[in-house]
C-alpha cells in the first residue's frame, strides 16, 4: 500500500491548473442513463470515483470511452439492465445517482445502500422520499431498495432535513422528474454550483428546468431527452484546498480555471483570517502573510463554508495564533482527521459538532493516516508546514477526489513523493 511522504517548510509558488469538478462530474454523467443517442463530456478528471461511475454506466448498458482529447463520449446501448454492480456501489456514494434516471427512463432501479467517505451518518430517505412523491413504489430490503413505477407524474415537495438541503437528493428527483408527467417543484432544493451544472446539462440534452441557483426548482417533464456536448466546471474544492495550501505555506500561487464567484465564502473567511487574495474571472491569485487571525466558521449548504472544506480550514488553524472554532453543521462527526493532526503537535479538542483549536503550534512531521478524501487533504496541508517528514498511509483515500495531486504541489514547489 503506497503513502505519501512530505518534507515539510517550502512556500508554494507558481501556477495551478484547476481540474475539473468530481461531484459535478457524477451526477452528470448518470444523467446520460435518462437520454438517447451520444453525449461528449470534456474536462471530467481522471479519479477512481469518477471509474467507478464509468464501471457501472458500463454495467447498466452505456457505452463510454475517453477519447484522445481526454473527453469522454457516452451511448446508451442497452437498457435492460436496472441493477448497478452492488460491489461498485458500496464503494461510492454518488452510486445513489442512477437511481432517478433508472427508475424515469427503465421504470425500475435495484440499488445497494451506497457506500463512500466514514463521515457520518449517509441515509438516502430523502432520495426515496422524493421518488415515493413522484409516484415510485419503493421497497426496502435488508442490503438493497427497490424501486418501480409504470411512469412518473410530476409533483411538489421540500426535500431537506434537519441538516438542510440535499446535493444528490436533489440530483436525482431533478432527473428522474425530466421524463415525469407534468410539473415537479422542488422546494429548498440545493444550490450548489454542482446541482446547477446538472440542471444546465439535462437543459441541453432537451429537460425543462427553471430556477437553476435556486432553492426553487421547476421541472416539466418531457417525452424524452438526447445527447449532447458539455464542459464540466473546475473543481471549487480543489481550489480552496489550494487557497488554503498557498495561505499556510506562505507562499504565492496563481490558480487558473477556477469560478471567484463559488468560492465567495471560502475567499471572504480567509481574507478574513489575513489571506491577501485577489480573484479575476477565471483565476484567483493567492498570498500567504506572516501574521493571521483566529476565527469561527460554520459549514453550510452553499453558498455557505463547505463541509468539504472544513477539515482543510481545521489544518490551517491549527496553526494560527489564538482561539479558534469550526462546528460542523452537514456531517456533525466528521472530525475523524483531528486525531491525526494532534499527532502532529496541533491542540484541537472535539465537543460535539464543533472543534475547538488553540492555534500557533509548530506542527512536527509525524506518520498519520488518512481516513476519508478531505481529511487526507487535510493531513497534506499539515504536511506541508510540518518541520521534518510527515508519511500519510491510506493515501488512496486522496486519489477519489484530487487529480495529481502530488504532481502539482510538485511543480509548486512543495517537496511531497509516492513512497
Ligand atoms: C454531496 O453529498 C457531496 N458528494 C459531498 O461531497 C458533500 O459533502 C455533500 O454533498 C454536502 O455538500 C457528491 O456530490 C458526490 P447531502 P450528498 O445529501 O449529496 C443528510 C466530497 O468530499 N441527508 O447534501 O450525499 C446527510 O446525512 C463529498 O466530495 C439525509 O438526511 O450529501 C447530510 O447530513 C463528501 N437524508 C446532509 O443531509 C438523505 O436522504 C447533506 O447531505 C440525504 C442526505
Amino acid at each position: 500500500m503506497k503513502s505519501l511522504c512530505i518534507k515539510g517548510g517550502k512556500p508554494l509558488c507558481g501556477t495551478v491548473k484547476i481540474s475539473g469538478a468530481k461531484n459535478a462530474a457524477l451526477p452528470i454523467l448518470a444523467s446520460v442513463i435518462l437520454s438517447r443517442g451520444t453525449s461528449v463530456i470534456h474536462n471530467v478528471p481522471r479519479l477512481s470515483d469518477v471509474n467507478i461511475i464509468i464501471k457501472i454506466l458500463h454495467a447498466l448498458g452505456v457505452d463510454i470511452y475517453r477519447r484522445e482529447d481526454e473527453a469522454l463520449v457516452c451511448t446508451v446501448k442497452n437498457e435492460s439492465c436496472c441493477t448497478p454492480p452492488c460491489e461498485l456501489v458500496q464503494k461510492m456514494r454518488a452510486s445513489i445517482c442512477v437511481m432517478g434516471p433508472l427508475l424515469a427512463k427503465r421504470q425500475k432501479a435495484k440499488i445497494a445502500f451506497p457506500g463512500g467517505c466514514v463521515i457520518g451518518e449517509r441515509p438516502i430517505d430523502l432520495h426515496l422520499k422524493g421518488m415515493q412523491y413522484l409516484g415510485a413504489h419503493v421497497e426496502t430490503k435488508d442490503s438493497h431498495v427497490e424501486l418501480t413505477s409504470e411512469f412518473l407524474c410530476g409533483a411538489k415537495m421540500f426535500l431537506g432535513s434537519e441538516f438542510g438541503s440535499t446535493v444528490l437528493g436533489t440530483a436525482n428527483v431533478m432527473m428522474a422528474a425530466s421524463l415525469a408527467e407534468g410539473t415537479t417543484v422542488i422546494e429548498n432544493a440545493a444550490r450548489e454550483p454542482e446541482v446547477e451544472e446538472l440542471a444546465k446539462f439535462l437543459n441541453q440534452m432537451g429537460a425543462k428546468i427553471s430556477g437553476l441557483g435556486t432553492n426553487v426548482l421547476t421541472i416539466q417533464g418531457v417525452a424524452e431527452l438526447h445527447g449532447t456536448e458539455y464542459r464540466i466546471i473546475s473543481d471549487r474544492i480543489e481550489a480552496g484546498t489550494f487557497i488554503i495550501a498557498a495561505a499556510m505555506t506562505r507562499g504565492r500561487i496563481e490558480l487558473q480555471n477556477v469560478s471567484p464567484l463559488h468560492l465567495a465564502c471560502v475567499i471572504t473567511t480567509l481574507k478574513r483570517i489575513g489571506v491577501t487574495i485577489v480573484e479575476y474571472f477565471d483565476r484567483i491569485v493567492v498570498e500567504g502573510n506572516n501574521s493571521y487571525s483566529p476565527t469561527q466558521v460554520c459549514t453550510k449548504p452553499y453558498p455557505g463554508f463547505p463541509t468539504d472544506l472544513q477539515a482543510q480550514l481545521a489544518s490551517m488553524l491549527a496553526i494560527v495564533l489564538g482561539k479558534s472554532c469550526i462546528t460542523e453543521k452537514i456531517y456533525p462527526q466528521r472530525f475523524a482527521y483531528v486525531n491525526e493532526l494532534v499527532k502532529m503537535g496541533a491542540s484541537i479538542e472535539q465537543k460535539g459538532a464543533s472543534v475547538y483549536i488553540q492555534g500557533g503550534k509548530t506542527l512536527k512531521g509525524a506518520t498519520v493516516f488518512a481516513s476519508d478524501l478531505r481529511a487526507s487533504a487535510a493531513l497534506v496541508l499539515a504536511g506541508l508546514v510540518a518541520i521534518g517528514e510527515t508519511t500519510i498511509k491510506h493515501i488512496h483515500h486522496l486519489e477519489r477526489g484530487y487529480e495529481n495531486l502530488q504532481a502539482k504541489l510538485s511543480l509548486l514547489g512543495a517537496d511531497i513523493m509516492y513512497k
